[in-house]
């Protein structure tokens, strides 16, 4: 009966691996294995379950802490994932897009290098194979009574960082620029007072794009520079004399938070210079405004009683930093960068656009050791994070380290991001050209605080 009622749906919605639990324990294994032919094809399913996963049990607290801060009304998500009603309409596509680790959006590999980051979004394997054995169960609702109570979630365009750190101390808004309907990339590169009259070392920084502004703001960097300053920003958003990196967002990124023992200076008397990259998308945005909230340490967190910590942009070193993709051809590029002193590395983001597809940090160490700190191989060009790696996990390397960034690009059709694989691909700012950078936070040490630092980490692994 249960079967018959299951069979129905699944016709409905072109979907062939429904079944009941009552008829995967009847069945077992390698007859739900052959029955099943979902859009992954993917089979994780290793036991058939003794007790029947249910939506209202099992599978929307996973919902609420993995996908409806987005799949919300208003939310980014193209859809809600709110009711029971909603999910079950998408479970396919959801076994489908968890399964492959593209949902949450969070592309980092999880079998290489470093695996303990703060703010990670990436679900549990557990919770993975939960949705999949829900899924390949029929989608069952179970019993409303078990439902959690719904979370309540903040309006759409708030500081996300605020649930943790309360309102931003301070927030700096880009001057208004209308973003046309139709067109090619536009830049607007503004340069607004800070207001600061004092030395600060920031906690966390989140740079927001406006709610109707967001699906067009491809990247905005934001740099402090000496008041009063005159010059032009170069072609990547400018680092002149007397300047510091504030942050950098592009597309999908939520924020930066900086450790407690490393000071990132938002400094008095200066401007904040905007380089902010629009992507016309088929509506007028009229004077749009991206803003970056920040949040400060205690004043007794100076610049004078903490190590220096900066954000950078980690490029190809030789010659132009210049390549070319061919037509149909792929490519690997990569840079390297050496460290005078002992260095902290506390969070990598790599960037790169449409031919981009996996990237890798690593670090070759002075004894010959060559260490993969951090990979991304199924990179996605819509979402760019912050790799944030734990306290107890950021790596503290020698003088005279040196940090190799890789990275490999397709532009074959291959690539289903690609948009045209018949042009030559070359270096360049629009998000048709390419890129090859890293963005990575480091606090620079000296030799008492790599001796202090490294001696630390040692006890805490005895401890632990
Ligand atoms: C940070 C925001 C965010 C989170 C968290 C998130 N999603 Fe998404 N989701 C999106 C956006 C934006 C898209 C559309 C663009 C894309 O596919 O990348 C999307 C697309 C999807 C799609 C594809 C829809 C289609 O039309 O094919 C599915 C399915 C999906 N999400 C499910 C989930 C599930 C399940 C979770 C939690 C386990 C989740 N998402 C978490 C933002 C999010």
């Amino acid at each position: 009966m249960a079967r018959t009622r299951s069979r129905g749906r699944t016709s409905r919605v072109g979907w062939a691996s429904v079944l009941t639990m009552s008829a995967i324990a009847l069945l077992g294994v390698s007859a739900l294995r052959a029955a099943h032919d979902g859009p992954t094809g993917a089979d994780e399913v290793s036991q058939a379950p003794s007790t029947a996963v249910t939506y209202a049990t099992h599978v929307a607290p996973i919902l609420q802490k993995n996908c409806q801060n987005c799949h919300q009304p208003g939310g980014i998500g193209p859809m809600r994932l709110m009711e029971y009603e909603d999910v079950r309409r998408w479970a396919p596509v959801i076994k489908a897009r968890v399964v492959q680790r593209e949902m949450p959006p969070y592309h980092y590999d999880t079998h290489v290098g470093i695996q303990d980051l703060q703010g990670d979004w990436r679900m549990s394997d557990d919770d993975i194979q939960t949705v999949v054995r829900w899924v390949d169960g029929g989608a069952p609702m179970g019993d409303p009574a078990d439902l959690p109570p719904p979370v309540t979630w903040p309006p759409a365009g708030e500081y996300l960082l605020a649930k943790r750190f309360g309102p931003p101390d301070l927030v700096i808004k880009a001057a208004p620029y209308t973003v046309p309907a139709k067109g090619q990339d536009r830049w607007w590169r503004p340069a607004v007072p800070s207001g600061l009259t004092e030395d600060r070392c920031i906690k966390a920084i989140e740079t927001k794009p406006s709610v109707p502004g967001r699906a067009v703001t491809h990247h905005a960097n934001s740099t402090f520079e000496p008041a009063g300053s005159t010059r032009e920003p170069d072609a990547v958003g400018g680092s002149g004399p007397g300047s510091t990196r504030l942050s950098e967002y592009a597309l999908g990124k939520i924020g930066e938070v900086i450790p407690s023992d490393a000071c990132r200076i938002a400094p008095a008397n200066s401007n904040v210079r905007w380089d902010i990259h629009y992507y016309p998308n088929g509506v007028e945005i009229v004077d749009d405004q991206v803003e970056v909230g920040i949040w400060f340490h205690d004043r007794d967190v100076t610049p004078e009683t903490r190590y220096r910590q900066t954000l950078g942009l980690y490029a190809l070193q030789s010659g132009t930093g210049d390549f070319e993709i061919e037509p149909h051809g792929t490519l690997m590029t990569q840079g390297y960068r050496r460290f005078e002193t002992p260095v902290r590395i506390d969070s990598w983001q790599p960037h790169g656009h449409l031919r981009l597809v996996a990237k890798r940090l690593e670090v070759l160490y002075p004894d010959g050791r060559r260490e993969t700190l951090s990979m991304v191989s199924n990179w996605n060009p819509g979402w760019h994070h912050s790799h944030v790696y734990a306290p107890e996990a950021a790596p503290i390397l020698p003088a005279g380290s040196v940090i190799i960034n890789t990275a490999w690009y397709d532009n074959t059709a291959r690539n289903r991001y690609n948009p045209d694989p018949d042009q030559w691909v070359g270096v360049g700012d629009r998000t048709t050209d390419e890129m090859s950078h890293a963005w990575i936070a480091v606090t620079h040490l000296d030799a008492q605080g790599y001796e202090r630092l490294t001696t630390e980490r040692d006890r805490e692994r005895e401890r632990r």
